[in-house]
């Protein structure tokens, strides 16, 4: 059985390794995507007063049991259970309730919906991966929108994690 990350080494860091084992190396759900929303997340967190460490897990495992790039509303009930196999103390309720419902077409709900209702922003945004025709009107936050986009579309044009850091920290 896997265990959470050794005190010491960084979470963010060991989940990027992760998600660089698990994910497949292309594809609209590949590794670049969780590895954006990672980058920018502590960020993200900060400015919105939301909590770190539960959505960089989320982040890690939230496409982790896609099997399809079409709409599926089951791969973040998935991606919870295989985080509770592997790392249960990591997966408390807010952060199944985060895997659960980023993927669901509902509105957020329950006791942690202004969470979930971030956690899907942050995924939305990433949607600029989808080119010209990408639809931005899923993301639900009015006042700093621009300002995301524009840091998404720097990102996108990295191919490495230590390249989106260092773009990370030149630009937020
Ligand atoms: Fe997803
Ligand atoms: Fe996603």
């Amino acid at each position: 059985m896997a265990h959470p990350p050794p005190s010491g080494e960084p979470l963010q860091e060991f989940l990027a390794n992760l998600i660089e084992e698990r994910y497949p190396q292309d594809g609209l759900h590949g590794h670049l995507h969780p590895l954006r929303l990672l980058a920018v997340a502590p960020e993200f967190c900060d400015r919105y007063g939301l909590p770190e460490s539960a959505f960089l897990w989320a982040i890690a495992f939230h496409d982790i049991a896609r099997d399809n790039d079409d709409e599926d509303e089951a791969h973040g009930r998935a991606g919870a259970e295989e985080l509770a196999a592997i790392h249960p103390d990591a997966c408390t309720d807010l952060v199944e309730a985060l895997l659960v419902q980023h993927c669901l077409s509902q509105e957020p709900s329950g006791p942690f919906a202004h969470e979930v209702a971030f956690f899907k922003d942050l995924d939305a945004l990433d949607r600029l991966r989808f080119g010209p025709a990408s639809d931005i009107h899923y993301v639900m936050i009015t006042g700093d929108r621009g300002e995301w986009e524009e840091v998404f579309r720097e990102l996108l044009a990295c191919r490495e994690w230590e390249e989106m850091m260092a773009t990370v920290s030149r630009i937020l």
